[in-house]
C-alpha cells in the first residue's frame, strides 16, 4: 500500500507537469533532443501537427456518429473521463459500463491469432501463417471465423491485426504475429481480416501503429524501485524518414483505415523522437488527417506518458488506464482519469476534443450494432485473467450470462484446411507426396506432444510449437501433434512400423545408424523442428533451436529420404537446404491447433501445398540487413536511436537492390504440380493519367483518387502438371529511371491465387491502382505517377518471372 501510495504522490507531480501551461510546448519531439546529443540527423525529428481532427463519420459511419454524438451530449464529465480510460477488469482492456444509459462497457481482448484469455475458444494460424496462403478467401474467413468467437465471448474489440512491426529486421521477436515483409501483402492481409472481424460483429484493431520493428528497448528502463518518474533511459526511437514511413510501414495501415478499422493501437516506442501514443505527427497527421481514420486510437498497454501532450497528439483511450510502463494500478493514478476531469475544469483541456475522443470511441460500436444485444463478457474469462485479476478490480462488473461458452463452432475443419493450404514446399526431390510408405522414422523435438504442462511453450525441449508468446499467443484446448497426426494416418493406412526419436541431443551426437532399431533404412525420417519466438524479445539468431541444424545433418547422413518440416515463427537460416540426402522441406509456420493434422494432409498429398514465402530465407543469417538495436553504448536518457537507414530496402527490395544471391526468394513456394504462365496483356482502364492525383476529399484510406483502378494486367495460368494445384500468380512493378534514387528494383504489387485441375487454363486479372504505380515524393507531399516506362512482371516469385509487360502512364 504504502508502494502504492508512493506512486500515487509520483503520479499526481507528474500529472500535474502534463496537464499543467502549454501542452504543446511539451509535445515530446521538443524535449527528446537535449542540446548536448548529436542524434538529430536528416530525420529523426517530428514536426507539430495540431489541431487533433475531428470525426465526421465519413465513408459510411455517419449514422452511427449521430448515435455516438447524442450518447457523449448525454454524459457527465466523470463518466467522459471513464470513457477514455481503461480499468481493470474482466477483459484485458475493460471500459466501465454506464448502466443509466444502457451501456454496458466495452471488453477488450488480445489478439491476432485467437481470443487469448478464454477457455473452449480455438486458436487459429499466426498472422505469418496466414499471409503465405497468399489467398484473400482464407485471410477473410479466419479472420470472420475469429471475430465470432471474440464476440460469442462478449469482447467487443479484438486487439489485432497487426502491421507492425512489419518485418524490417529478421530477428524482431513478434514479426509472426504479422504477415509479411511486405506492405502490399500485409496490406491486402489487413484489409481481408479486419473486413472480417468486423463482419462477424467484432471491433478490429490494427496495431502496432507505427515502427515498432523490434522488441529490444520497446519500453523505458525504470530504475530499480519501479517508480515510474525514474527513467533511466527511454524506449528506442525509431526514426523514419518521410518516404520510408509512407511506401513502407504506413502503407498496409492504409489499407487498414480503408477497410473502416473501428480502432488503432499506438505502439510503445519513440517515433522520430517522440513517443508514438504522443506523436501528433502520426497521429493526427498521417493517420487522421492523411489517412482520414475515422476511429479511435488506444494507447498499447502502458504506452502512454503524457496527459495533455499525448490528448492533443491525437490519442482517444488510455489503456489499460494505469500510469506507467506495464499499465500500473489506476491507483497509482493515470494520465488519463482524473486528470482528464481536471484538464476540463481548469481550462486546459477543451471539451470538445474530449467529447471527439468519445464520439470515434463509440461511432464503430453504434455502426456495429454492439448496442444490440451484443452478448455479455463470459464469466469464465473474468477468472483465467491473469493482467487484472478480481482483487485488482476497482469497479462493478455485472458478469452475468453462461460461464465457460463454448464458442469454437466448426472452426477446427477450417484451422486444419487453413494450415495445410499455408504450408510452404521449399524443396522436393520426389520425395513428397508420400504414398503410404511401410517404414516412417520420425525425429525431433517439434513432433511430439509437450510433456510438462500447459501446451505450446517456450521453455519446453520436447513438443510442438503452434504458435508463438506473448500477448499474441492462444489458449490451447487441445493440440494435435504431428506424430500423433502421423500415427493415425500409419494405422489407417497399415503402415509396417513408425519409430521416433524426440530428443534432439540424442539424435545431434549419435550416430543415427545406430539408432535405428532395424536394419533398414526407413523409407522415410521424417524431421520435425521449431523455432520460438516471443513478444518482448527480439530473437538472438535466426537458426532453428535446439540444434536443429545439428539433427538434419545427423538423419540425412543415414537416411537419403530425409524430409524437414519447420514450426518457427519465421526466417530460418536452412544451411542444409541443398544436402542431396534432404530431399523435402516444408516450412509450416505456427499452424494452430490442428498443427498435426494439417502437415499430415500435405505430406500425403490430401492437400496440395500452396503456400509461399512471406519473407526472403537468405543463404547466411548475416546476409540480413536492418537487425535490432541491442545496446547503446552510451547511457544518456534518449540515447537508444534506431536509424532506419536501409530506407525501403529491406527484405527482397535489399537483396534485388544488391544482387545478393539467397537461398528461397520471397514469393517462392513449390507444388505437387506445375504451373505456366502466358499471354499477359494490359489495359489502361482511364483516358488521361495525371502525374499526380486529383485533390478529392479524404475518405478513410486516404485521398480516393489513390485507390482508383488505372490498369487491368492479365495473364493466362496453366496447370501443366498431373494434379490439381493452386497457382500463386504474382505481379511485381519496376519503376522508370526518372523516379527518385533508393526505388527498389521491383515491388508486389499484386497476386492472386487460383485453383487448377490438371490442364486447365484460367486468365488472372490486377488490378493496378494509382497508389501501386506511384512514389511518396517528399517535396510535393502527394503520391506522383512518375513519367516514363513501367516494366510489370508476372510469375511465381520475386525471382522467377516469366511474363513482361511494359506501360507508360505518364509521357516524360
Ligand atoms: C502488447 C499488445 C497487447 C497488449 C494487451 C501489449 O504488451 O504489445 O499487442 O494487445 O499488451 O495484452
Amino acid at each position: 500500500m504504502a508502494h502504492l501510495l508512493a506512486l500515487g504522490l509520483l503520479a499526481a507531480t507528474a500529472s500535474a507537469q502534463n496537464f499543467g501551461g502549454s501542452s504543446r510546448d511539451e509535445d515530446a519531439f521538443s524535449y527528446v533532443q537535449p542540446e548536448n546529443t548529436t542524434i538529430l540527423g536528416p530525420y529523426g525529428h517530428s514536426p507539430a501537427v495540431y489541431p487533433s481532427p475531428h470525426t465526421s463519420g465519413s465513408g459510411g459511419w455517419e449514422d452511427a456518429l449521430s448515435l455516438a454524438q447524442d450518447f457523449v451530449a448525454q454524459l457527465t464529465l466523470d463518466e467522459k473521463a471513464d470513457m477514455v480510460t481503461g480499468q481493470p477488469g474482466p477483459c484485458v482492456g475493460n471500459i466501465v459500463a454506464i448502466p443509466r444509459l444502457n451501456f454496458s462497457g466495452l471488453c477488450l481482448q488480445d489478439g491476432p491469432l485467437s481470443i487469448r484469455v478464454a477457455d473452449y475458444a480455438s486458436v487459429f494460424s499466426a498472422g505469418v501463417t496466414a499471409a503465405a496462403t497468399w489467398d484473400r478467401d482464407i485471410l477473410y474467413q479466419r479472420g470472420y471465423a475469429m471475430g465470432q468467437e471474440f464476440k460469442a465471448k462478449g469482447a467487443h474489440i479484438a486487439l489485432g491485426p497487426v502491421a507492425g512491426p512489419l518485418g524490417r529486421s529478421a530477428y524482431s521477436g513478434r514479426n509472426w504475429e504479422g504477415f509479411a515483409a511486405d506492405p502490399y501483402l500485409t496490406g491486402v492481409a489487413m484489409e481481408e481480416t479486419i473486413q472480417g472481424y468486423q463482419d462477424a460483429g467484432v471491433q478490429a484493431c490494427a496495431k502496432h501503429f507505427i515502427g515498432n520493428e523490434q522488441e529490444t528497448q520497446r519500453n523505458p528502463t525504470y530504475d530499480s524501485n519501479g517508480t515510474l518518474t525514474d527513467v533511466i533511459q527511454e524506449a528506442i526511437s525509431a526514426n523514419i524518414d518521410d518516404r520510408t514511413m509512407h511506401e513502407l510501414y504506413l502503407w498496409p495501415f492504409a489499407n487498414a483505415v480503408r477497410a473502416k478499422a473501428a480502432s488503432f493501437m499506438c505502439s510503445y516506442q519513440r517515433l522520430n523522437g517522440s513517443y508514438a501514443c504522443e506523436n501528433s505527427k502520426a497521429l493526427n497527421g498521417l493517420l487522421k488527417e492523411e489517412l482520414g481514420f475515422q476511429g479511435y486510437v488506444m494507447s498499447d498497454w502502458g504506452g502512454t506518458h503524457s496527459g495533455m501532450a499525448s490528448i492533443e497528439g491525437g490519442l482517444d483511450m488510455n489503456m489499460p488506464g494505469g500510469l506507467g510502463a506495464y499499465g500500473m494500478h489506476p491507483e497509482a493514478g493515470s494520465f488519463f482519469g482524473g486528470n482528464v476531469t481536471i484538464g476540463v475544469n481548469n481550462g486546459t483541456l477543451d471539451e470538445a476534443r474530449l467529447d471527439d475522443m468519445i464520439i470515434r470511441i463509440m461511432t464503430p460500436y453504434f455502426w456495429l450494432e454492439q448496442d444490440v444485444d451484443y452478448p455479455t463478457v463470459d464469466p469464465s474469462s473474468a477468472d483465467m485473467n491473469t493482467f487484472s485479476p478480481r482483487s485488482t478490480w476497482l469497479r462493478e462488473f455485472n458478469l452475468t450470462g453462461p460461464r465457460s461458452r463454448d464458442v469454437r463452432g466448426d472452426h477446427a475443419a477450417i484451422i486444419r484446411r487453413q494450415a495445410a493450404e499455408a504450408t510452404v514446399l521449399l524443396k522436393n526431390n520426389n520425395a513428397l507426396p508420400l504414398r503410404a510408405p511401410k517404414t516412417i522414422a520420425v525425429f525431433g523435438n517439434d513432433a511430439g506432444e509437450n510433456t510438462m504442462g500447459p501446451l505450446n511453450s517456450d521453455t519446453f525441449e520436447f513438443g510442438t510449437l503452434a504458435s508463438g508468446g506473448g500477448s499474441g499467443t492462444g489458449r490451447f484446448t487441445y493440440l494435435v501433434s504431428p506424430l500423433a497426426a502421423i500415427n493415425a494416418r500409419a494405422q489407417a493406412d497399415n503402415t509396417s512400423l513408425v519409430q521416433y526419436w524426440l530428443n534432439n541431443t540424442q539424435i545431434a551426437t549419435n550416430d543415427v545408424a545406430d539408432l535405428l532399431a532395424v536394419q533398414t533404412i526407413p523409407e522415410v525420417c521424417l524431421v520435425f523442428l521449431k523455432t520460438w519466438a516471443a513478444e518482448g524479445e527480439d530473437r538472438e539468431h535466426l537458426k532453428l533451436d535446439y540444434n536443429g541444424t545439428e539433427v538434419v545433418n545427423s538423419v540425412a547422413a543415414t537416411c537419403n529420404n530425409t524430409v524437414v518440416v519447420t514450426h518457427s515463427s519465421g526466417i530460418n537460416s536452412l544451411p542444409f537446404a541443398s544436402h542431396p540426402n534432404v530431399t523435402a522441406i516444408l516450412a509450416a509456420h505456427y499452424p494452430g491447433q490442428e498443427s498435426g493434422n494439417s502437415i499430415v494432409d500435405v505430406l500425403y498429398g490430401d492437400v496440395n501445398p500452396s503456400g509461399h514465402l512471406p519473407y526472403t530465407i537468405a543463404l547466411n543469417g548475416s546476409d540480413y540487413n536492418a537487425p535490432p538495436t541491442t545496446a547503446v553504448s552510451t547511457n544518456g536518457t534518449y540515447d537508444w536511436q534506431s536509424w532506419f537507414d536501409e530506407k525501403l530496402e529491406i527484405d527482397y527490395r535489399y537483396f534485388d537492390a544488391h544482387d545478393i544471391d539467397v537461398q528461397y526468394e520471397f514469393g517462392f513456394g513449390l507444388s505437387y504440380t506445375t504451373f505456366n504462365l502466358s499471354s499477359i496483356s494490359s489495359t489502361q482502364l482511364v483516358r488521361h493519367i495525371s502525374a499526380q492525383p486529383r485533390q478529392l476529399e479524404v475518405q478513410p484510406g486516404g485521398n480516393p483518387a489513390l485507390w482508383t483502378g488505372l490498369y487491368n494486367v492479365t495473364v493466362e495460368v496453366t496447370n501443366t502438371g498431373d494434379v490439381e494445384g493452386a497457382a500463386v500468380p504474382q505481379l511485381y512493378v519496376t519503376f522508370p529511371d526518372s523516379t527518385p534514387a533508393g526505388t527498389p528494383p521491383k515491388q508486389l504489387r499484386g497476386f492472386d491465387k487460383v485453383v487448377l485441375q490438371p490442364g486447365e487454363s484460367r486468365n488472372v486479372s490486377f488490378e493496378l491502382m494509382r497508389r501501386d504505380l506511384s512514389y511518396w515524393d517528399i517535396i510535393s507531399q502527394q503520391w506522383v505517377i512518375p513519367s516514363g516506362e513501367f516494366v510489370i512482371r508476372v510469375g511465381f516469385s520475386s525471382r522467377d518471372l516469366r511474363e513482361t509487360v511494359r506501360i507508360s502512364p505518364v509521357r516524360a
